[in-house]
């Protein structure tokens, strides 16, 4: 493969090896992306068995959207999730920091797709406050752990008073069966097809690790609950593989505006 990751740079550096504060790790998982953005597509439809569009789905549908709606999609990657919520919105924004992966997003808009994209950081949004109907961020909460209070006080902040927040994220399936499972295909399997398709196992071996460090399901739905949002619910899906959890921000009233 000419563009591979390995051939074309060194291997990024996974971002919990590098020093431990959060400066440094984001700026691994910055190099990481970018480096990845050119595979990220066809690696993630195929470690996910393609049950990744119906996550993507049911995440939009947890918003219970209107068609006057306007959502952000935080740290969008390559937009599937923003594209997906623009079907049932206004508009969509997607952002993320990574710019090759801005860059494959914007790309990827059809005529008539009401989805724009921004380089932009999740801890800092640059965004007006209350602007947002609904929130979505997929698969990046492991990767802004260590400034995940501040992610979540920016998605509460830009979402207007009865917004709807809602985050996937992969989990530690509960039953042992699947779990040695999952366990062998994440530490074993990915890797290995990583470094086939990638040119580099380092990435997928952090989002082994990442999974194992990453809150549970009752863990994160209380972060949620501490960073202001009420109503927290999750339900699991692909086996317990993916966490969706949804949340609602207070009125003054409790309800949703309108
Ligand atoms: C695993 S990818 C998920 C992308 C996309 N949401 C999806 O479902 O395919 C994680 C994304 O988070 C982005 N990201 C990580 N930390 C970020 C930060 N602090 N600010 C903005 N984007 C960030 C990365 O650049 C990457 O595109």
């Amino acid at each position: 493969m000419g563009d591979s990751v390995g051939q074309k740079t060194a291997p990024p550096v996974a971002p919990d090896r590098v020093a431990d504060d959060g400066a440094s790790f984001s700026g691994a998982v910055r190099t990481m992306f970018d480096a990845l953005a050119p595979r990220y597509d066809s690696f993630n439809h195929w470690a996910s068995l393609g049950l990744d569009y119906g996550w993507r789905r049911a995440t939009v549908r947890s918003l219970k959207l209107t068609g006057s709606d306007v959502v952000l999609d935080v740290a969008t990657g390559t937009g599937d999730l923003a594209f997906a919520a623009a079907k049932a919105a206004r508009r969509t924004i997607g952002c993320d920091f990574a710019t090759e992966m801005i860059r494959r997003a914007r790309a990827k808009a059809r005529p008539g797709d009401s989805a724009w994209f921004h380089v932009a950081r999740a801890e800092r949004l640059p965004y007006g406050d209350e602007r947002f109907q609904g929130v979505t961020s997929a698969f990046a909460m492991r990767n802004v752990k260590p400034m995940l209070e501040e992610v979540l006080a920016e998605a509460f902040r830009v979402l207007e008073p009865g917004g709807r927040v809602a985050i996937l994220e992969f989990s530690r399936p509960r039953l042992a069966p699947i779990r040695w499972g999952h366990g062998f295909y994440t530490r074993v399997l990915m890797p290995r097809v990583g470094r086939i398709v990638t040119g580099t196992s380092e990435p997928f071996e952090y989002l082994y690790r990442s999974i194992q460090e990453w809150y549970s399901p009752d863990e994160f739905a209380d972060l949620l609950g501490a960073a202001g949002f009420t109503d927290v619910r999750y339900r699991m899906m692909g086996l317990g593989t993916v966490a969706l959890h949804t949340g609602t921000k207070p009125t003054a009233h409790g309800g949703r505006l309108g």
